[in-house]
């Protein structure tokens, strides 16, 4: 396993759709996954999508459990949402491609999903709570989008250069 770089913004590779995973999912893809898991926590994060590490590829990984001790690993290649909720919950989200910036987002309370599992299984299972927020966020990021394309274009602005200002000061 590898840590790689997470991509910030403005990097334009974040503004690529990923391409889906064909032929299944191999031991080249569940490498990725797992050099993918251990940069997100050593972020630390909840989630990340390949494309943030240069990767556009439809493959995102996932722990919401917030135990150190107690990993809880989900990975999610060609996930597609089935069904959303009509009931939306707002939640104050941040990304690892937009260090130290958090705001509200509103997105369906709960969605239905089904992805290919690290073993290329297909699952379907219904989000909801931390978890139906992450996977809609992630899933965002393979369409090109981050959290900031939700808000006002004053804050979506301003936010990009904060990060920018802040990579500037980490790199002298
Ligand atoms: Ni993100």
């Amino acid at each position: 396993m590898a840590l790689r770089t997470i991509l910030t913004v403005p990097h334009p590779v974040l503004k690529q759709v990923s391409r889906p995973v064909e032929g299944g999912v191999t031991d080249e893809h569940r490498a990725l996954m797992d050099d993918m898991l251990e940069t997100m926590y050593e972020a630390p994060g909840v989630g990340l999508a390949a494309v943030q590490i240069g990767v556009p590829l439809r493959i995102i990984v996932m722990d919401i459990s917030a135990k150190e001790d107690e990993r809880e690993p989900r990975y999610f290649v060609n996930p597609e949402i089935t069904w959303k909720s009509d009931e939306l919950k707002s939640w104050e989200e941040g990304c690892l491609s937009v260090p130290e910036i958090y705001d509200d987002v509103e997105r369906p309370d709960r969605v239905k999903i089904r992805y290919l599992d690290y073993n290329g299984k297909e699952v379907e299972e219904e989000a909801d709570g931390l978890f139906a927020v992450c996977i809609q966020h992630e899933m965002d990021h393979l369409e090109g989008i981050v959290f900031l394309d939700h808000l006002s274009r004053l804050k979506r602005e301003s936010a990009i250069r904060k990060v920018k200002k802040a990579q500037r000061i980490e790199a002298l």
